[in-house]
């Protein structure tokens, strides 16, 4: 269990999505909205934060460095950008809760200041794995040394002098990629990533929007040291990863008819849709637009019957925090479902593919786990109790399950749904889902 309280979800069997929903504000794009606000100089307005836990606590490490930021009141927040070299040493260790984004990337910020911080987090966060960033920024001069393991605590030794790397990473992973390119604004000369696979590149398109040079050839992204950050105007897109919780429940319950609001549509983040396409799903995009830098849309989705289909593996890196939802609407689909690739889910919140097999097992779906990626077999849902081990993703996944079970589908361990989706069960019910806390 995720600290102590088991916040148990309760979701009745059957009915169907309907109406118009916007979702929280994206996840990533708020972590980056604070890191880059308070590196820049002047002051950043954002609207449309995600008030989650894992985006408050980035706040809170900003904060405990001396960066004044205000709200966040109705998703606004005001940072007071301290500029590049402004920040102050922590009084204590930085707490990261739950949240690997906020650790990675700051362990390459951190890396490239005048003194020394350590950085924690909760039980999940202190098992997964953190050698992926501390090895190449040690290449580029950081002291930065992790458990014998390689996991939290973070510890960084300021005052080194860094230099640009070329690094050409193992793992498709945005926030590798991230933090080094934010160690980069710290290095003298160059750094460039090359990545193996495009994963998400909010961080590039707003140091663009914060006045960076960000060059970009092929797979390879390069920043160079020593330049400034101006402060911006952000609004923040409703998050796909939110959104398709109610993509998925839409497509799957008999006579849905869904339309998300004003969700982000950065082509890094789309692969839940072309996945869903691919299964048969309806889906259409309307009000397209350019919001800061990122393509927003609003999204209807219609329910269909959908088949089994075989994962394209250049879609993982493009759905990678989607894969519970998915797991859902293959468990509906006729036929079977075959993902390979996807080895990066065993080391994410919770192992997704070891959590999700037990559940669907646990609902009378034949899903078989295999060491990188599931293969399920459609059928009927039954009810039943599962554990979302205290990945919030996994919970709201097994939430829209119900949708489709022969009975309530009862969650333990969801208390983590307030890192990303404080609201969820009162949109989900607005939506149609019948979800409660159970008491
Ligand atoms: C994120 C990148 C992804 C994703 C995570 C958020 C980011 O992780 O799973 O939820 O904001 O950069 P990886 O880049 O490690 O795959």
């Amino acid at each position: 269990m995720s600290g102590n309280e088991n916040i148990v979800f309760h979701a009745a069997p059957g009915g169907a999505l309907h109406g118009r929903a916007r979702v929280p504000g994206d996840k990533s794009i708020s972590h980056r909205s604070i890191m880059l606000g308070a590196l820049a100089e002047g002051v950043t307005e954002v609207s449309g934060f995600l008030e989650g836990e894992d985006c408050l606590a980035t706040i809170g490490a900003f904060r405990a460095m001396g960066v004044r930021i205000d709200g966040p009141a109705n998703g606004r927040v005001t940072i007071y950008g301290v500029g590049l070299r402004g920040l102050s040493p922590p009084a204590g260790d930085l707490y990261m809760g739950n949240s690997g984004t906020s650790m990675r990337l700051l362990a390459g910020l951190m890396a490239g200041q005048s003194f020394d911080v350590v950085m924690t987090g909760d039980p999940s966060l202190t098992r997964r794995p953190m050698k992926r960033v501390a090895a190449p920024l040690r290449t580029m001069g950081a002291v930065i040394d992790t458990s014998p393991s390689g996991t939290p605590p973070v510890r960084i030794s300021g005052k080194q002098h860094l230099h640009g790397i070329e690094y050409l990473m193992p793992v498709a992973s945005a926030q590798v990629k991230s933090s080094l390119l934010l160690a980069g604004l710290y290095a003298e000369g160059q750094t460039c990533i090359t990545e193996p696979a495009p994963t998400r590149d909010h961080t590039e398109r707003m140091l663009r929007g914060f006045g960076y040079r960000v060059e970009r050839e092929g797979r390879t992204v390069c920043v160079e040291g020593g330049g400034r950050l101006r402060a911006s105007k952000i609004d923040v897109p409703a998050d796909i990863s939110s959104a398709a919780f109610f993509m998925v429940g839409a497509a799957i319950a008999p006579g849905s008819d869904l339309t998300l609001e004003h969700v982000g549509v950065n082509p890094t983040r789309t692969g839940v849709i072309n996945i869903l396409r691919a299964m048969g799903a309806e889906i259409t995009l309307s009000n397209e637009r350019e919001v800061g830098g990122e393509p927003v849309a609003d999204i209807r989705v219609r329910a269909r019957h959908l088949r089994g289909i075989r994962i394209p593996e250049d879609q993982v890196p493009l759905a990678i925090d989607e894969f519970p939802a998915l797991f859902i609407a293959a468990a509906c689909a006729e036929g079977e479902t075959v993902l390979t690739g996807a080895e990066e889910l065993r080391v994410k919140e919770s192992d997704r593919i070891q959590v999700m097999a037990d559940g669907l097992l646990t609902l009378s779906i034949d899903a078989k786990p295999t060491p990188d990626g599931m293969i399920i077999h459609g059928g009927a849902l039954g009810g039943g109790r599962v554990n979302s081990r205290g990945d919030h993703r996994i919970a709201m996944a097994f939430a829209m399950a119900a949708l489709r079970a022969g009975g309530p589908v009862v969650i333990d361990d969801c208390a983590n749904v307030r890192t990303s989706f404080p609201d969820f069960l009162s949109l989900a019910e607005g939506a149609g889902l019948r979800v409660r806390q159970q008491t």
